[in-house]
């Protein structure tokens, strides 16, 4: 592990509000790994950008008689504040459509076009008679040639996750009549150059996740295609040459090297030196299933074919997709629930925990269920870890009057229970590093159950022998629990570190010393109240009905 980490999530779209779906998959694993990095030392960054550019961006904006600019600034801001009322702590969110994005990308394409992966070929591309436009990507849908899947865009599979070459039965997206064919002149580059690179870099990187690793490489024996980076609409980072001059990069040519600008840009503002900062750092770029292709593939090929300047990175932690209720999120039929308006119900923590609770390292699609939600935060959150602590410092200002006792000779059972502190940061730490932030949770309740049960072996209650080693102890593991807690619920983590009364914050403590038995004898703590509330099951039974489930 580098003492330095970047770590991007996928950019989101400047084109429509952040949902749930967005946020398992990504944003969560991401900040979480981000909070883990830097507990443990680690000089880590959470670089995040809206992705501006594109024609939906474009003609979206037309429709709300917008300039594109003006639309991109207001969603960039709308979707920063929902990521941060989520607890999503971004160290820079910046946007694609930069001064700095542009120039960057400018010179990439420069640089790969002087390397000779650029070539330029006149295509014929669809166009629509009645709409009086060029049809790119998601504006043509039609029959996948690979997997015959119907009703895809021409950009993307969303069945087979492939790009395909030529979409078979066309339609305007928009009026649905077949488009006809014109010519213009495009820009290619020439993802082929790169097979052998690739499958080295492929096969060199062993933090890359193995499923996606080798359906990635039956991609590659398939056979690559080159790919068209031109688009010929006004919204875009501009192709800087002469014979280009109205026409724009593709989106997937730019957004990705926002990643690097945007590091670049926020390490200059402090002083640092990005390029060198980025090339020592171990990076990682969260990212949902459907974009593999564009992560595993055109990513590595362009940072290659500019001699990799910029290191290639070291994870991608590839995450499936939330269903909800059981059934595909859907924005256009309204079968989703907005990141904002989840908030209005119940707090952050509550949906980060039930989150990272369901969502494995793995490809598999995960399924928010309003029921389960409840029933696992009323029985995990609530009453397993939130009864612990609170029994264990509710305790403790009864009874000792908030002083923590002094410790007499250890029982085996304490000594057991002084095992488990010393063993938590490694456990859980250990899972964090591999990725398996449900695991880590899962190891954090597991601790607080074992703890449920020693004090209720103890019984300190009855003020019997071994009572004071029972309090200390139970003391001490809530503050292990409350620095363990705080990649994953931040703000609970320091209401327990608040109710715990000590020094510094929780996020300024070192991740290692959740092992240690941090709090002395005689140390007061401040005022106790419950951590959580219950979810009721009358709410649940509203806001299924209002989803229409
Ligand atoms: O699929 C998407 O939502 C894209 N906006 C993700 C872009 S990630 C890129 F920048 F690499
Ligand atoms: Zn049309």
């Amino acid at each position: 592990m580098s003492n330095k980490a970047i770590i991007t999530s996928a950019l989101p779209y400047a084109n429509g509000e952040i949902h749930l779906g967005h946020v398992a998959s990504t944003y969560l694993p991401a900040d979480i790994t981000t909070r883990y990095l830097k507990l443990k030392g680690v000089e880590a960054y959470y670089i995040c950008a809206s992705d501006d550019f594109g024609t939906p961006i474009l003609l979206q904006a037309e429709r709300e008689k917008k300039s594109p600019e003006e639309y991109v600034k207001f969603w960039n801001k709308r979707d920063y504040d929902d990521f941060a009322a989520f607890g999503i702590k971004f160290d820079f969110f910046y946007r694609t459509s930069s001064p700095e994005n542009v120039e960057f990308v400018q010179n990439v394409f420069k640089k790969l076009n002087k390397n000779n992966h650029i070539y330029e070929k006149e295509i014929v591309q669809f166009y629509c008679q009645f709409d009086k436009k060029f049809l790119p990507d998601r504006y043509v849908i039609g029959t996948c040639p690979h997997c015959k899947a119907e009703d895809q865009y021409s950009d993307l599979c969303e069945k087979c996750g492939r790009v395909p070459e030529e979409i078979e039965n066309p339609r305007c997206s928009i009026c649905k009549n077949p488009p006809i064919k014109e010519k213009t002149k495009h820009y290619f580059f020439k993802l082929t150059n790169f097979v052998e690179n690739l499958n080295e870099w492929l096969e060199n990187s062993p933090h890359l996740q193995k499923d996606v690793k080798k359906y990635v490489q039956n991609w590659i024996q398939d056979g690559l295609v080159d790919w068209d980076i031109t688009r010929d609409i006004t919204w875009g980072v501009t192709i800087p040459l002469e014979d280009a001059k109205d026409q724009v990069f593709y989106g997937w040519f730019d957004n990705h090297l926002a990643y690097i600008s945007s590091t670049i840009k926020f390490l200059k503002d402090k002083g640092l030196d990005g390029k060198a900062f980025w090339n020592l750092a171990d990076i990682y770029h969260f990212i949902g299933k459907d974009i593999v292709y564009h992560h595993y593939l055109f990513l590595p090929a362009m940072r290659i074919g500019i001699e990799k300047e910029y290191k290639l990175p070291d994870y991608i932690p590839t995450r499936g997709h939330l269903m909800l209720q059981s059934k595909k999120i859907s924005k256009s039929r309204n079968w989703y629930i907005g990141l904002r308006d989840f908030l209005t119900l119940y707090p952050a923590d509550y949906l980060r925990f039930y989150l990272a609770l369901i969502t494995p390292y793995s490809q598999d699609d995960l399924n928010f269920d309003w029921d389960e939600f409840a029933a696992r935060i009323n029985s995990e959150l609530i009453g397993n870890l939130g009864n612990f602590v609170n029994r264990a410092l509710g305790f403790t200002q009864k009874s000792f009057a908030g002083v923590v006792p002094s410790k007499d000779e250890f029982d085996d059972i304490d000594k057991e229970a002084e095992d488990k502190i010393k063993n938590l940061s490694y456990s859980v730490g250990e899972l964090l590093a591999q990725n398996n932030i449900d695991r880590a949770l899962k190891k954090i309740l597991e601790f607080s159950a074992n703890f449920n049960q020693y004090f209720q072996h103890k019984e300190p209650w009855k003020n019997g022998k071994g009572t004071n080693n029972c309090v200390y102890l139970s003391v001490n593991a809530a503050r292990s629990i409350a620095i363990a807690l705080f990649p994953f619920l931040p703000e609970s983590a320091e209401k327990i570190w608040e109710q715990l009364n000590l020094k510094d914050k929780v996020y300024e403590q070192k991740w290692d010393s959740i092992s240690e038995l941090g709090i002395k004898p005689n140390h007061k703590l401040g005022a106790i109240s419950p951590l959580f509330k219950k979810v009721e099951e009358s709410e649940i039974k509203s806001y299924k009905a209002k989803l229409g489930a």
